[in-house]
């Protein structure tokens, strides 16, 4: 698949650090100056929402390269039904092994593993020039919306059918964790990434991309 012999494996205690920095390094300057997704590995693991069954790492040479973690979330129905389905977040691949398909490895791995712990659906918010090779659609084909009463449908709303069929083109309220609340605490944030080594806070051409993808919504 790569030039890379490469091990997928669960994380470990062990990783935790290594993980967390390679988060770090995968997102730094990518969204916003800094980024906060290596406080948010280290506050996921204690979470009711976390599922350790589907955290994952590629392992190469002895190093963390890349890491995939999910959360539980819900949809419910118009009527009140309740669908648990997955959060999928953050996948992180260190800057130097990007776009060689190791991402692509650990989506592909642990959908297999989430189908057969019985999950059918999984979702993101992210930018879909990386995962729609991966099969996932617009939240507006699956009528999966945020909010309430109408709702509404972000363009970086992303949702990936594990079986097809399974969301039945009913309308659907997605409700996701609140695990990633405490990462709006600016102070959390800075006082965590004081524990890895100094990295310049710049703007990068990325960050408006994601400002473009994070407040756009599908209207028609
Ligand atoms: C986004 C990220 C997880 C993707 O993982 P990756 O290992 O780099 O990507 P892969 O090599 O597995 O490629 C995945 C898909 O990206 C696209 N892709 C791959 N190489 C590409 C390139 N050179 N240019 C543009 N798109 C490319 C393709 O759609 C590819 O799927 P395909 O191989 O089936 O065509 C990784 O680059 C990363 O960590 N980026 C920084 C953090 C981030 O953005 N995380 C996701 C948050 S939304």
């Amino acid at each position: 698949m790569n030039k890379y012999d490469y091990i997928i494996r669960k994380e470990t205690e062990k990783d935790y650090l290594e993980t967390e920095n390679l988060a770090r390094e995968a997102f730094w300057n990518l969204s916003t100056p800094g980024c906060f997704e290596h406080y948010f590995i280290h506050i996921m693991r204690d979470h009711p929402d976390f599922v350790p069954e589907l955290d994952y790492v590629i392992e190469v040479n002895g190093r963390v390269a890349a890491n995939i973690m999910y959360c539980k979330a819900k949809l419910t129905d118009e009527q009140g039904n309740e669908k648990p389905v997955l959060t999928m977040g953050p996948l992180s691949v260190l800057p130097e092994y990007q776009r060689m398909g190791f991402g692509k490895a650990l989506l592909e791995h642990t959908f297999e593993l989430a189908r057969k712990m019985g999950y059918d659906v999984v979702i993101n918010f992210g930018n879909p020039d990386n995962y729609v090779a991966r099969g996932y659609k617009s939240c507006k084909k699956y009528n999966v919306c945020f909010g309430e009463g109408e709702g509404f449908y972000p363009a970086a709303l992303l949702v990936k059918e594990l079986n097809e069929g399974a969301l039945d083109g009913r309308k659907w309220f997605y409700h996701p964790s609140d695990v990633d609340h405490p990462c709006d605490d600016e102070n959390a944030v800075a006082g965590f990434d004081k524990l890895f080594p100094p990295k310049e806070k710049a703007w990068q051409p990325s960050q408006e991309e994601f400002y473009i993808h994070s407040h756009s919504v599908i209207s028609w």
